[in-house]
């Protein structure tokens, strides 16, 4: 049901810019933290060549392994200290995962401290007041009418998305929401002792984009 999400043209252009921002061909492995269906690890994996996907949900997982055996998967908690060693990874993307962790800071603090001195950290993260039906007008203003036919054959796959969002997903208080302006995205990934080389939007502008590096000696390419 998630890879309903890529019949949205505006959701595939945020997969491509995340991964597109992390450096092709580097010398050593790419993680993509909070990979879900492998997305943007299949870009990834297309351009480097150790890629690894981590994920806290199975069912993620199984489907990620399925549509990209170039990767390696592995389950994990964004929320707890990460089972690599201090700059271990060359580049690490983290697409739309920030905002459902318990503690952003604690999680970028980890990913910090795996990537190493000047690796990338590639970002995407929902803006307050996210709105789908802004997700959905774009696509449908700049789609073909291939992609506009394909949204409509894709509405019972979206209606049980949201079903399981607005249904499961809200009623779950404890559930952490931490949609971000630039400004705040700014302040935690600087605080959190990264460089930052771009911020802008993407996901029909309801989304931030960020690309920042680990300070120090530029990782081989
Ligand atoms: C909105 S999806 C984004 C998936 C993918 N990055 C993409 O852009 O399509 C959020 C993903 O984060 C994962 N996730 C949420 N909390 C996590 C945690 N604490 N540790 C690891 N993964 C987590 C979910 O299982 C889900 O696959």
């Amino acid at each position: 049901v998630y890879d309903t999400l890529l019949v949205f043209r505006p959701y595939r252009q945020m997969v491509e810019e995340v991964s597109r921002r992390s450096p092709a061909d580097v010398d050593g492995p790419v993680l993509d933290a909070g990979c879900g269906t492998g997305n943007v690890t299949m870009h990834l994996a297309r351009r480097c060549s150790t890629v690894v996907g981590l994920d806290a949900a199975g069912a993620m997982l199984e489907r990620a392994r399925s549509k990209v055996p170039a990767a390696t998967f592995t389950a994990g908690d964004l929320n707890d200290p990460l089972p690599y060693p201090d700059g271990y990874f060359a580049a690490v993307t983290c697409s739309n995962v920030l905002y459902s962790l318990r503690d952003p800071a604690a999680a970028l603090a980890e990913v910090f401290r795996i990537l190493r001195p000047g690796g990338t950290l590639a970002l995407s993260n929902p803006r307050p007041g996210f709105s789908m039906w802004s997700v959905l007008s774009e696509h449908w203003k700049a789609g073909s009418v291939t992609e506009r036919a394909r949204l409509l054959l894709a509405v019972p796959g979206m209606l049980l998305l949201i079903s399981f969002n607005l249904f499961l997903l809200s009623p779950q208080k404890d559930v952490p929401s931490h949609r971000m302006d630039a400004e705040e995205l700014r302040k935690l990934i600087t605080a959190a002792g990264f460089e930052l080389t771009e911020l802008s939007h993407c996901y029909a502008a309801q989304g931030c984009l960020v690309r920042a590096r680990r300070p120090g000696e530029v990782a081989s390419c």
